[in-house]
């Protein structure tokens, strides 16, 4: 649960909302509970800057084209910011290029998460050097597994996400099994953009929100203009969850990682036909020109089911504050009735 601490140590002069602390922001000494989502190609440093400038923690994401440079150059824009930040990295990414997790730890983040692979060996490895660990999870027993392992903070992804993920449950079941499950600060992920999301997954007991889609089309995230306008213009039911994309791209994601995507005409013609994408070359080449292109008839757009609160590009100090302000208010003490 939530918790007001009058002991907490945040930057001074900072306004903290007592009914957003939790133990795990406090540690973190975050003033908000909230963690952008680690987006490959989305959620570089710029984002990652401004969530932290304003009282999250930032996260800068490598995604499935990840390389050592990029994550070099992406690490520059959170130079001039105090506060912490983290690094999320794919798995199967690093296995090909290990160069991303030494480039990792070399920056002293605050955390590092290492998403969707069964090896979690990694994780003692950044905490000999002191950084915390994360890892996405989708079922309780992948949450056991993870804590075993020694993964320190637990990120229960519902199917509502954007991106990849395992399709097992939805976000609200799935934080109550993983809490039931471990002893260790659990973040909730999937579909949260709004006040009233926010309070309730900290009302629930999450230590914080790992938000995406609600934060990738902010004023300071990497999304294309297309990947931006197409959020902007879709709403909930406007998400498909597919291998295709990946399959197009010769990317190895387990088959159990599909991404939840914005629909479109790549996406509908070829989600459920992956074997026949396999051995049409032409269509592959479609989909690179395409991405190459911009052209939103084929862009793969990852976005979970609250997109459509994606409403307006804002900068992230103002939805932050929004979301805060509201779900403050909403987590106060209620005045009981007749008093
Ligand atoms: C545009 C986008 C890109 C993503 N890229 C990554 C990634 O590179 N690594 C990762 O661990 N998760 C990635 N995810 C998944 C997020 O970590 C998280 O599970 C998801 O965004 C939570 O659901 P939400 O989008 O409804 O907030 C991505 C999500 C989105 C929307």
């Amino acid at each position: 649960m939530p918790i007001a601490d009058e002991t907490a140590q945040f930057p001074p002069g900072s306004a903290v909302e007592p009914a957003l602390v939790t133990p795990w922001s406090r540690a973190l000494g975050l003033r908000v509970p909230v963690v952008n989502a680690p987006m490959g190609g989305v959620a570089g440093g710029r984002l990652a800057a401004a969530v932290t400038a304003a009282g999250g923690l930032g996260m800068i994401g490598m995604g499935s084209a990840a390389t050592g440079d990029a994550l070099r150059r992406e690490l520059a824009h959170t130079e001039p910011v105090t506060g912490p930040f983290g690094i999320g990295l794919v798995d199967w990414v690093v296995a090909r290029r290990p160069e991303l997790l030494e480039i990792a730890i070399a920056a002293r983040p605050a955390l590092i998460a290492i998403s969707f692979g069964e090896d979690l060996s990694w994780a003692a490895r950044v905490r000999e050097h002191g950084i915390r660990t994360a890892t996405q999870v989708f079922t309780a027993d992948h949450a056991r597994r993870a804590a075993d392992a020694g993964v320190e903070v637990l990120v229960a992804r519902g199917l509502e996400g954007g991106g990849h993920g395992a399709i097992e449950m939805a976000t609200v079941p799935l934080l109550d099994a993983v809490l039931a499950a471990v002893d260790i600060p659990v973040l909730a992920a999937g579909g949260i953009g709004s006040a009233a999301s926010l309070a309730a997954v900290l009302a629930a007991g999450a230590g914080g929100a790992w938000i995406g889609t609600a934060l990738a089309a902010c004023a300071e995230s990497s999304l294309s203009a297309t990947g931006r306008q197409a959020m902007l213009a879709a709403d909930g039911a406007d998400t498909v969850v597919t291998t295709a994309v990946d399959v197009a791209l010769g990317y190895p994601w387990p088959a159990h990682f599909p991404s939840r995507v914005l629909r479109n005409d790549f996406v509908t013609a070829w989600t459920g036909h992956e074997d026949a994408l396999r051995a049409d070359a032409g269509a592959r080449d479609t989909l690179r020109a395409g991405i190459a292109a911009d052209d939103p008839r084929v862009l793969p757009v990852d976005a979970g089911q609250g997109v459509g609160l994606v409403t307006a590009v804002e900068p992230v100090a103002r939805v932050l504050d929004g979301w805060c302000r509201g779900a403050a208010e909403l987590l106060a003490p209620r005045t009981p009735i007749g008093s």
